[in-house]
């Protein structure tokens, strides 16, 4: 099976925060190098979600045009993404003629299968600005706690969810005028004939597809309540085009086209992004996203590609994140609160190390907390005391007392017992990657740190070269082969350091399936070791957490 994977592709008015980054790129990219590296078929696509109302404000906001504001946002995500190392085959974007030419035709083929619907309905219009606004773009006092600065949508304070035209003394947020209801015409797709479908195929895709819990408890509450029609287009003028006569001045609602996205991303770089796309036999879906995105992908756009009828290739995995917050708080741009992707790189922290703290905090079954101390705390102990010393230890040794040289020879029983205590913690790492366990991955490669760890202090072959140089010789040999195996593990957590290593060791990565090999390299000399990395200052805790507290302007 060819794998085919995606990350949530993020809008442009923001820069993404720890928070985003570990909800979907980069775990995405844990997956698509372990792919790689086990020999798959792999692609793994992202980039910038451009359409929308969010794209219009930020640009009145800037003072640019839409298309300014995509050029420079796309700029500012794909340089932090690289700075995470992060692999994709391809990073596009959505503003693209393929993207309205791949839009459009589903669009008329729901049209076709008689899936669209027109409806009148009234909306909250601002004559000053002469245009419709968007729910978030009312503000007003909420008519349930009385909270002064109410969105249309929803009441921050109380957090019951509202309509616009409910709020007292409601204002438009980009003027501060009172709005007034004015009717207009919008294009519904009727979830709601699809919906014994979509359940069915949703039932069977999240068993064999081992969706994330809370992805399978999102969607059943979707079919639970009844799938409704809901509203494809928008009255904006940043989006694509609606073929049909009177629509001039609307477009598709940005979360109708943005997963369409995915494919006419591809469809730029590839010319055979039908053989991803169009090929349900035999490739495999897996998308990564925060939480919040989950019913667009188990419902609304498996809607979309099963109600147009085409043999589309469909969600076979979802991997949704919970939320990650920011020591007691949440990350906020507005009040400069939490690290964001563009200022990593200022710390001087390598970023193997913050891709090793996401993803051993990375929160899957509820939400987790980037906190300074703990992030300080865990790279020390977790990664550069167990597997940073194991790999210095033994490759030190073995460069001091044997010349570097790695030798097979007879094992002993206790030797021979730890290569199938390796081979099985192997076993069991490249099962939980497998099936997408990314966390549990990583635990279980810690795990082996710390056997290959107690393995040399156990076979105290500093003793042992005194009388049986073998025996010590071969202690040595089988952690080199042991940091091999684990460097080869580690390459789609901690790219960077895993090459270190096997730099180090005058090897190179050959792929998944060298993991658990314990002979092989008779004779073969290592070369120099270094320190994989130093331990960070823990007084860099306090430092960082102040500076990046919102207090401190001046970082
Ligand atoms: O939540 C977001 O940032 C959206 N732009 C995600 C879109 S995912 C996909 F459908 F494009
Ligand atoms: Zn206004």
């Amino acid at each position: 099976m060819k794998k085919l994977i995606t990350s949530a592709l993020p809008y442009v008015n923001n820069v993404p925060h720890l928070g985003n980054i570990i909800g979907c790129v980069l775990s995405a990219d844990v997956y698509a190098r372990f792919c790689r590296s086990k020999g798959y078929e792999t692609l793994y696509v992202c980039g910038t979600d451009e359409y929308g109302t969010a794209t219009e404000t930020k640009a009145r906001e800037e003072k640019l045009t839409p298309q300014q504001i995509c050029d420079k946002y796309h700029a500012i995500h794909k340089e932090i993404y690289d700075n995470f190392n992060i692999s994709f085959d391809i990073f596009g974007r959505t503003s693209t003629e393929k993207q309205t030419e791949i839009a459009q035709s589903i669009f008329q083929d729901l049209e076709v299968n008689n899936l669209i619907i027109e409806k009148k309905t009234k909306r909250t219009f601002c004559e000053k600005d002469s245009i419709f606004l968007a729910d978030r773009f009312v503000e007003g006092v909420c008519p349930h706690c009385r909270y002064e600065d109410a969105r249309g949508d929803q009441c921050d304070n109380c957090g019951k969810l509202l309509e616009p035209e409910n709020l007292i003394n409601s204002r438009c947020k980009i003027c501060g005028s009172n709005p007034v209801l004015k009717e207009t015409s919008h294009l519904y797709l009727e979830l709601d004939k699809l919906q014994e479908k979509l359940k069915s195929w949703s039932q069977k895709s999240g068993d064999i597809g081992k969706w994330s819990r809370n992805a399978i408890q999102t969607t059943n509450g979707w079919f639970e309540k009844g799938l409704q029609a809901r509203p494809i287009t928008r009255d904006l003028s940043w989006g694509i085009p609606v073929p049909r006569p009177g629509y001039e001045e609307k477009v598709f609602y940005v979360w109708f086209d943005a997963p369409i996205g995915y494919i006419s991303i591809t469809a730029n770089e590839r010319e055979d992004w039908k053989e991803w796309w169009q090929n349900p036999e035999k490739v495999e879906l897996y998308q990564f996203m925060a939480k919040d995105n989950i019913p667009f992908h188990t419902v609304i756009f498996p809607a979309s590609l099963i109600g147009s009828g085409k043999n589309w290739t469909l969600l076979h995995h979802i991997n949704s994140t919970e939320y990650l917050n920011y020591e007691d708080t949440k990350f906020s741009k507005s009040r400069n609160v939490g690290v964001f992707g563009d200022s990593v790189s200022d710390t001087g922290i390598h970023i193997d190390l913050w891709r090793f703290y996401l993803l051993a905090n990375r929160p899957e079954r509820n939400d987790s907390v980037f906190e300074w101390n703990d992030f300080i705390e865990k790279v020390n102990s977790e990664f550069i005391d167990n597997i940073g010393n194991m790999v210095n230890r033994a490759l030190v040794y073995l460069k001091k007392n044997f010349d570097g040289e790695i030798k097979d020879v007879p094992l002993s029983d206790d030797q021979l017992k730890f290569v199938n205590d390796c081979r099985n913690d192997f076993i069991k790492v490249t099962e939980a990657i497998e099936s997408v366990k990314i966390r549990e991955g990583l635990r279980g490669i810690l795990a082996i740190g710390n056997r290959g760890n107690k393995f040399f202090q156990d076979m105290t072959p500093w003793e042992k070269i005194k009388t049986e140089p073998e025996h010590a010789h071969a202690t040595v040999s089988l952690i080199a082969y042991l940091v091999r195996s684990t460097a080869v593990a580690l390459e789609p957590y901690m790219p960077e350091t895993a090459l270190k290593i096997l730099d180090m060791m005058n090897l190179s990565n050959t792929g998944w399936e060298m993991i658990g090999s314990f002979n092989g390299l008779d004779g073969h000399k290592i070369g120099k070791p270094e320190i994989l990395h130093k331990k960070l200052d823990v007084k860099l805790a306090e430092k960082f957490r102040k500076s990046f507290s919102g207090k401190c302007p001046e970082f």
